[in-house]
């Protein structure tokens, strides 16, 4: 996610802005920029890469000023790159805006501004909403442009606000403008974006962290509001344009504490992102299921998918159980045959792929030495790639034909958690897509699922719920030292996801199993040393389930069981109840109390939960 860094106050602004850019670093970035206002005018820098190359563009070329943006870009559209880097400028370089989040409608927008003579000179969403709101400034102040200073700062206020009334999105955005000095205008939908108030100055972060060394007091502006910040104080709006009053709350954190949200651990802070991951992966995909987001996003033509005989995942550990499960949606719901296995296999086992074949290469870091590797001979013998990637020009989405990015933003625990939900949500839009693509679900079962997708992050939300369950369960089973998953259908890829995760964190031993599979070996484990957590939730083979349990249990295991709240419960020592959702959507609500399981065993049994022993975040070597 960007780092968003504002100030205005009676300091030079520049040292301010980095020092606070530097604290937002953990959020991941591709580049930087800054823009100062200062006897009228505004001055930028900008720089791909690092915090440190904009640092040294400065010392070479500093500007002064109090009134000022700060921003460090995590790439969604268009690649990471000088020209591309915030804060971004109208025409007339009177005014710049810096923005987190994601306009969906910026095409649109971009090509009315374009035909009215805007000029543009970067490939993102953000510099739209510049160039939108210089056009807002133009109508307002009407033909003869007269501008008598005291109507600066309301005259930008509305054309902010007249500018966003046209957008559809996610944002938190911040303008400064070279007429209105001392004054930054501030919005927020989706993306965080949060006051400093200071004694005689005040700031705007993307995160407390960015101005934390400064003042404990923020503001956290909801969606739907405005801020017109100045040193002197600020004043909250709606998008309607009327006052709201807002109170500060007082920021007790360290500031390790602040880069985590709050929570001890940053795997914990991404499981409860996890809603916004997928709200933010899914924002603009879903309609229209013609000429959608694999024709107008990934370029992928409809004859394209028409034509798909097979598709071949490939991917490595957390990636690959989202393909796994991918390969049950797109198979049930388009009738195209998907092979699933771990790329590191693929790669080296002469796999059958032909021309017109498909490869779904999946990956949060883009990076995965198997992984690129695999997709790279599948291209070679003319299969066709899709990568599923959340970092923008890595080294995948460059190999790849087409790229359906998640967007999660970065993942800092080396446990998969948010990353896992964001490729199962772009695997849902595909599958639903392709499907559509190909005519094997009417308009009426596209619109029903389209209509299921929406409700995910809420239920996401809802299972989040089960946290404090999980760690009284955690407290009576940290000490075990093995443990079955198991899980029939959808569910099976999830045991297979919440045995991984519970192995690379708590370093038990854990192994996820097709449920059916049991009787054919793993039941010679079981005995009261052995829990097998059951992913029991709702589904056609949910009586098969309760027999699998009672398999179990006969042999002494303690069940563990994940069912669906409403329902019968299967006869389990512990159960963890997730909300009813659709059988298409279980797999992303059963894992997250597996994936709190996992947290609190590992916390409880002292394990570095973010940083697990002999793991690597991204495995770029084979
Ligand atoms: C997930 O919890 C693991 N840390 C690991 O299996 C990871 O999913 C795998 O290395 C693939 O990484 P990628 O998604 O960046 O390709």
């Amino acid at each position: 996610m960007c780092g968003i860094v504002g100030y205005s106050g009676p300091r030079q602004a520049v040292p301010l802005l980095l020092e606070g850019l530097k604290r937002l670093e953990y959020r991941g970035y591709d580049s930087a920029g800054v823009a100062v206002l200062d006897k009228g005018r505004i001055e930028r820098r900008r720089a791909s890469g690092k915090l440190a190359n904009l640092e040294a563009l400065l010392q070479e070329s500093p500007i002064r000023g109090t009134t000022a943006l700060g921003h460090t870009r995590w790439a969604t559209h268009g690649k990471p790159s000088e020209e591309n880097a915030h804060p971004h400028a109208d025409c007339g370089k009177s005014l710049v805006v810096i923005h987190n989040g994601i306009i969906e409608n910026y095409l649109e927008i971009k090509e009315k501004l374009a035909a009215a003579g805007h000029v543009f000179e970067s490939e993102t969403d953000t510099e739209t909403a510049a160039h939108l709101i210089e056009e807002k400034l133009k109508t307002l102040r009407g033909p003869n442009g007269a501008l008598p200073p005291h109507l600066t700062e309301p005259l930008l206020f509305e054309a902010v606000r007249q500018a966003l009334a046209e957008v559809r999105g996610a944002y938190a955005l911040a303008v400064l403008w070279d007429k209105a000095p001392g004054v930054l205008i501030a919005a927020k939908t989706s993306s965080p974006l949060i006051i400093g108030l200071g004694k005689g100055e005040n700031f705007l972060g993307s995160d407390v962290p960015a101005f934390l060394e400064h003042t404990r007091e923020a503001v956290f502006l909801e969606d739907g509001e405005m801020a017109v910040l100045k040193s002197g104080g600020c004043t909250y709006f709606n998008l309607a344009g009327k006052r709201v009053s807002k109170s500060p709350v007082h920021i007790p954190w360290d500031r390790r504490t602040a880069e985590k949200g709050g929570f001890r651990h940053f795997m914990m802070k991404e499981i409860h992102e996890q809603p916004e991951a997928c709200e933010d992966t899914l924002r603009g995909r879903l309609l229209p299921l013609h000429d959608g987001v694999l024709e107008r996003e990934c370029g992928m033509k409809a004859q394209v998918l028409k034509d798909l005989r097979r598709i071949h995942v490939v991917a490595c550990g957390t990636a690959l159980n989202a393909g796994l499960i991918a390969k049950y949606w797109i198979e049930d719901l388009a009738g195209v045959s998907v092979l699933a296995e771990p790329a590191s296999e693929f790669r080296y086992r002469g796999a059958v792929v032909e021309p017109g074949d498909l490869v779904l290469a999946i990956s949060q870091s883009g990076e995965t030495a198997d992984t690129l590797a695999a997709a790279k001979l599948a291209r070679e013998k003319g299969a066709k790639i899709l990568s599923v990637c959340n970092s923008v020009g890595s080294a995948l989405t460059r190999a790849s034909d087409f790229n359906l990015y998640t967007h999660c933003g970065p993942e800092f625990g080396v446990a998969s958690t948010k990353a896992f939900l964001g490729q199962l949500s772009a695997l849902a839009a595909f599958a639903v897509h392709c499907a559509a693509a190909r005519g094997t679900i009417d308009a009426f079962r596209g619109r029903e699922l389209i209509d299921e997708l929406v409700k995910l992050p809420a239920l996401v939300r809802r299972a989040l719920k089960t946290d404090a369950r999980a760690l009284e369960i955690a407290k009576r089973y940290y000490k075990k030292e093995h443990f079955l998953f198991i899980g029939r259908g959808l569910n099976y890829p999830v045991a297979m996801e919440a045995a991984l995760k519970l192995k690379e964190i708590s370093y038990i031993h854990a192994e996820g199993y097709a449920a059916g599979e049991l009787k054919h070996g793993p039941i010679a484990l079981l005995d009261r040393d052995m829990p097998v957590v059951a992913v029991a939730t709702r589904a056609k083979t949910a009586e098969k389930m309760l027999s699998n349990i009672e398999e179990a249990r006969a042999r002494g295991a303690q069940i563990i069981a994940v069912a669906t709240e409403g329902d019968a419960a299967p006869r389990a020592a512990e159960t963890l109840l997730v909300p009813a959702a659709p059988e298409f959507l279980a797999p992303a609500v059963n894992i997250v109390p597996l994936q709190l399981l996992a947290y609190h065993i590992a916390d409880l049994r002292g394990c570095d939960v973010d940083q697990p022993r002999n793991l690597a975040k991204s495995v770029t070597v084979e």
